[in-house]
């Protein structure tokens, strides 16, 4: 198999998962793609001798050889089978590399601040490989993990969310960024006990999995200033009034609040960040050029997204066109945009009563 020029390694197969013999997901592109431009970008501020790479959970070796020339490249799979590929992969490419066969753990926990850049991108949740992630970055460093147990922190799973990450989930029309901002703080936190701080620069969320990519600096004041971004998120099921804040009663109908938490109640992304990564991309990666502008036009907005449809079904009122409704909240001076998550929502900072007024207008039209 192929992918962007590069010969990859393993059985071509319908449902490559847990059982494969050595595992591809051609559907992990887009994540790939834009996990390479991030890095790029921030290697490119980076002024060291030698850049080192980890991606400790390799599978074919695919991950590491999209990112073969922007430094040395330490790759490693725990099944043999999967060392066999990436060993191949390497010849066939003409990369070097130097392969490993240990458990993820082991290696990264040897090898104390040593990585520029980890990628974990596990079977399910990161959570197992966080410590010695932590452990492995380099004081300047960047670092992406991927999730794929997203049942759990979108609310399916209450106990399992807790038990993992410590935090209550609220499954609702937003469920999935609540689930990536639960992430989020994972990441944070567990940077913070070895006195690293973790910024986020480029997050988000497509069809199976969750990605979270961010800056590591070792510094114990600006992980300290950066723990205001932990807190809370409450949510009225009644009229959908939601804030990144903690209060019991909902701020527009005076109702109950659901809570969930404790979650990143930062910026997803820094779009200075994805600015950057626009002018890198290629424009023939036609769909993580679509999710990057999504996610680059959704920035600056922090409150939840809202669902049009569902926000219409409690307004009993006719779905009005989603345009007509962003351009409304426009022209009264709100920030608005769509939002990667979901192709009926729509992201905006307005009191919730304007974009009920809106709506409603919008919809008798
Ligand atoms: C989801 S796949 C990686 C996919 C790959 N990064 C890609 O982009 O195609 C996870 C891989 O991690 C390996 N693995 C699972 N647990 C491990 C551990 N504790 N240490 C090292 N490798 C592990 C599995 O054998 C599998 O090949």
């Amino acid at each position: 198999m192929e992918e962007r020029g590069l010969k990859i390694f393993a059985p071509e197969e319908e449902e490559p998962g847990k059982d494969s013999d050595v595992f591809f997901n051609d559907e992990m592109r887009t994540n790939r793609d834009l996990s390479r431009i991030a890095l790029k970008v921030f290697r490119d501020k980076i002024d060291v001798d030698e850049f080192r790479i980890c991606d400790p959970l390799s599978a074919s070796g695919v991950r590491g050889f999209r990112y073969s020339d922007l430094g040395k490249l330490y790759l490693n799979d725990t099944n043999p089978e999967a060392v066999d590929s990436i060993e191949k992969g390497l010849e066939e490419n003409q990369i070097e590399a130097q392969v490993y066969n240990k458990d993820a753990n082991v290696l990264l926990s040897e090898n104390r601040n040593l990585f520029h850049f980890i990628d974990i991108d596990p079977f399910g949740p990161f959570n197992r490989f966080l410590d010695s992630t932590a452990r492995a970055s380099n004081h300047q460093s960047f670092v992406g993990l991927t999730a794929t147990d997203l049942a759990a922190p979108a609310g399916s799973y209450k106990k399992t969310c807790m038990r993992r990450y410590s935090s209550k989930p609220l499954k609702n029309s937003f469920m999935h960024e609540t689930g990536l901002r639960i992430y989020i703080k994972e990441v944070f936190q567990n940077y913070a006990r070895f006195d690293k701080c973790f910024d986020p620069k480029i997050c988000w969320h497509e069809q199976h999995y969750s990605r979270v990519m961010g800056r590591v600096t070792e510094s114990k004041k600006r992980t300290n200033r950066t723990l205001d971004n932990i807190g809370y998120l409450s949510y009225c099921p009644e009229c959908r009034w939601r804030k990144l804040e903690r209060e019991e009663e909902c701020g527009n109908c005076g109702e109950d609040t659901q809570i969930a938490g404790p979650l990143w109640t930062g910026k997803l992304v820094d779009r200075r960040f994805t600015k950057e990564m626009k002018e890198e991309i290629p424009e023939e990666w036609v769909d993580a050029n679509e999710l990057l502008r999504k996610v680059h036009g959704e920035a600056e907005i922090l409150t939840p997204f809202y669902d049009l449809h569902k926000l219409s079904s409690s307004l009993s009122i006719q779905v009005p066109k989603r345009e007509k409704v962003l351009e409304s909240l426009e022209d009264r001076g709100y920030p608005v945009s769509r939002t990667h998550f979901s192709p009926t929502g729509f992201r905006t900072d307005a009191p919730l009563q304007d974009i009920r007024r809106v709506l409603k207008e919008a919809s008798e039209e």
